[in-house]
């Protein structure tokens, strides 16, 4: 999968592909990450980017033109399955929308900032706009970090483990259970002797039940699904 990102300020999104996961995944030619400053595409002797908005008001707004030359460019090499805006009133991050998308083949994400982008920009070019949640951040480049980061694990041998996707939560409206490593006492404090019986069928069972009642606990929402 390839992913092109646009930004006004590229360097916010300098760390998060260069490790971990993600870096394993671009090693491998699963992933490639490729990120664009829109810098590069302003208007006139000061790079231009946004302006005041029409009618009035505090707060600038990015402009149509060098968004749209570094999306015709990009759409010009390759076709795109969506063209996604990152924006706090877009459609609230789920985990089904990582699962759908991390199927595509070619994605660009647009960065918000300031006030916005023209809404023409919307309208025109933009396929499909994501949130990350109910609170306000200062631009779209950590929100495109979390998209690419949960989109970048789903994709097939980029997870070592090719099951462990599938066991997170979320995955099937259930948050995980609690997981132990060693040591199987610490000061006292003991791991549930189940998972130490070697009796899978036992041991399937009893995540299943911590899941749901961490569930009916934390999440009843989910269950209500
Ligand atoms: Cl996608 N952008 C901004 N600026 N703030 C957000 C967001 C996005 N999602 C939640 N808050």
């Amino acid at each position: 999968m390839r992913i092109d990102i646009l930004s006004v300020m590229p360097e916010l999104l300098d760390g998060p592909f260069s490790h971990s996961i993600l870096r394993r995944a671009a090693e491998k030619g699963l992933l490639e990450v490729v990120v664009h400053n829109l810098r590069d595409y302003g208007l006139g002797r000061h790079k231009q980017l946004d302006d005041y908005q029409y009618g009035g008001g505090a707060g600038m707004v990015m402009m149509i033109e060098p968004v749209a030359n570094c999306l015709r460019d990009l759409q010009a090499q390759r076709t795109y399955d969506e063209v996604i805006y990152m924006t706090p009133d877009g459609e609230r991050l789920q985990q089904g929308i990582s699962n759908q998308l991390s199927l595509c083949e070619n994605l660009i994400i647009l960065c918000g900032h300031y006030k916005g982008v023209d809404e023409r920009i919307r309208e025109l070019f933009i396929t499909r706009e994501v949130s990350i949640g109910d609170y306000v951040l200062s631009g779209g480049e950590l929100p495109a970090a979390v998209l690419v980061d949960s989109i970048g694990r789903l994709i097939p041998g980029v997870l070592g483990d090719e099951s462990s996707a599938l066991t997170d939560s979320f995955q099937d409206n259930l948050l995980a259970p609690p997981v132990y490593t060693r040591p199987a006492e610490f000061e006292g404090h003991t791991v549930p002797d189940i998972l130490l019986s070697g009796n899978f069928p036992k041991i399937d069972e009893w995540r299943y039940e911590k899941a749901m009642e961490r569930t009916r606990k934390r999440r009843p929402d989910l269950l209500e699904e």
